[in-house]
């Protein structure tokens, strides 16, 4: 243990302390390795962890700050603070009546085809005064942190004007300046095309490249740029030119891939070195092959797939057996997937993906951290590393996709402070 660092946080007597020591990132057989240690201990000092075991063991040596706090967790489960690599916090209208036209047998495509869908989206964020947009999407924050999260990635993409795309990710930084939540921006200006450019495709890419990435990268807004890569959206080559040139501005790519259609979508993001791959769900074999080989985390949302009502899902089996490294996320957004529950998340890739608790544990912490660009710092419990914690009020950490629907959270630890459950 760290000497002489006064430990201002005790967790002790944990039931199941779920570590996710060991492998960064988690692949294959790995996914399942949580590092559970039975009657553990984590120990904070300031923001830091400093040491984590055996209760009996750090409880006895510690030297506590004058200003401490001790929680006891027995029959109770700690884990890492989940991480959730895909979201769209910033808009400005929630998009319930595109939910009712879906059960009236309308298709998404359709829906946005008609002019709904994602430019529906943008008519209204575009009018949104930056505090009624920020208020918005610091409930979806606050939300996502009550079921567990620690930290976000979080798109713009609802602009789709230098000005829009600028005003929204300067919504994410002011939230990551004063919410508790840490949040990792993405410039998804390719999120679509918008209405003014629908016969000028072309030109809004360029607008994109020339115009959008420089800006964004000059106010350094964003760590990340996103491409929604799909047939009637963004081509393989629109997506290809777009990330390139973020890339020359810093941003490390991610892309919106095979969500609806295989389109190659992953193969490019293979070939790029993509920070991530996210959807999948149409992901072709070669995909699979050339992701296994990569660096490039595949996020598998199988809440965009519940909501949306289709039964198709990403063949995680086939990807976490072949060696491609796998993360789940909510993609929280007001059109396709309109949840903050990451366990929620959890539930669902144990039917659907039938991925165990620990593979989607492994996935939503050490795997999405690596999702971040955050691996060596986030997603697990080890000394030296970031104290984001979250304790469930559960014996036994298999409940966790078990009992769905229903916050098991009992607290939540940003930064070695508790910040839900005081
Ligand atoms: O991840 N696929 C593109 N983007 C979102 C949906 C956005 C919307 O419909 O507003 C997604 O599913
Ligand atoms: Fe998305």
């Amino acid at each position: 243990m760290a000497k002489n660092k006064k430990i201002t946080l005790l967790i002790k007597n944990i039931g199941q302390l779920v570590t996710m020591q060991g492998q960064v990132p988690r692949r294959g057989k790995d996914l399942a390795d949580i590092g559970l240690i039975e009657n553990g201990a984590v120990a904070v000092s300031g923001d830091e962890i400093v040491a984590v075991g055996n209760s009996d063991e750090i409880a006895g040596k510690v030297d506590l700050a004058e200003n401490h706090t001790v929680i006891s967790a027995e029959n109770q489960v700690v884990t890492p603070g989940l991480i959730d690599p895909h979201t769209h916090p910033v808009f400005a209208q929630t998009r319930e009546m595109e939910f009712e036209m879906r059960l009236a047998g309308k298709g998404y495509m359709e829906i946005a085809e008609a002019g709904g869908g994602i430019r529906s989206s943008v008519r209204s964020l575009r009018e949104a005064e930056p505090d009624e947009l920020y208020a918005r999407a610091r409930k979806t924050v606050n939300t996502l942190m009550a079921y567990g999260v620690t930290s976000i990635e979080a798109k713009s993409g609802y602009g789709l004007s230098t000005e829009a795309e600028i005003k929204s990710l300067e919504v994410i930084a002011r939230l990551n300046e004063n919410e508790a939540m840490d949040l990792y921006p993405t410039f998804l200006g390719a999120h679509e095309v918008p209405d003014e450019y629908r016969d000028r495709h072309e030109e809004y890419v360029d607008l994109v490249i020339n115009e959008m990435i420089p800006a964004v990268a000059e106010r350094k807004l964003a760590l990340f740029c996103d491409v929604f890569c799909e047939d009637g959206v963004f081509t393989v080559d629109e997506s290809r030119r777009i990330l390139q040139a973020a890339e020359k501005h810093g941003m490390r790519s991610k892309i919106h891939a095979d969500e609806l259609k295989s389109t190659g979508g992953a193969e490019l993001a293979a070939e790029l070195g993509a920070l991530s791959a996210d959807h999948l769900v149409y992901i072709s074999p070669k995909g699979i092959d050339l992701l296994a080989k990569a660096n490039t985390v595949a996020v598998l949302l199988p809440g965009t797939s519940f909501a949306l009502g289709l039964n198709e899902a990403a063949p995680a089996r086939e990807m976490i057996d072949k060696g491609v490294i796998v993360s789940l996320s909510t993609d929280c957004n007001p059109g396709s997937s309109m949840t903050e529950s990451l366990p929620m998340i959890i539930s669902l890739a144990a039917l659907k993906l039938k991925m165990t608790a620990a593979e989607s544990l492994a996935a939503v912490t050490v795997n999405a951290a690596c999702a971040i660009g955050r691996g060596d710092t986030l997603g697990r419990l080890e000394s030296g590393l970031t104290a984001d914690i979250t304790i469930w009020d559960m014996k036994d950490y298999r409940e966790l996709p078990y009992h769905y629907g229903v916050n098991m959270v009992k607290m939540v630890v940003k930064n070695g402070k508790v910040v839900v459950g005081r």
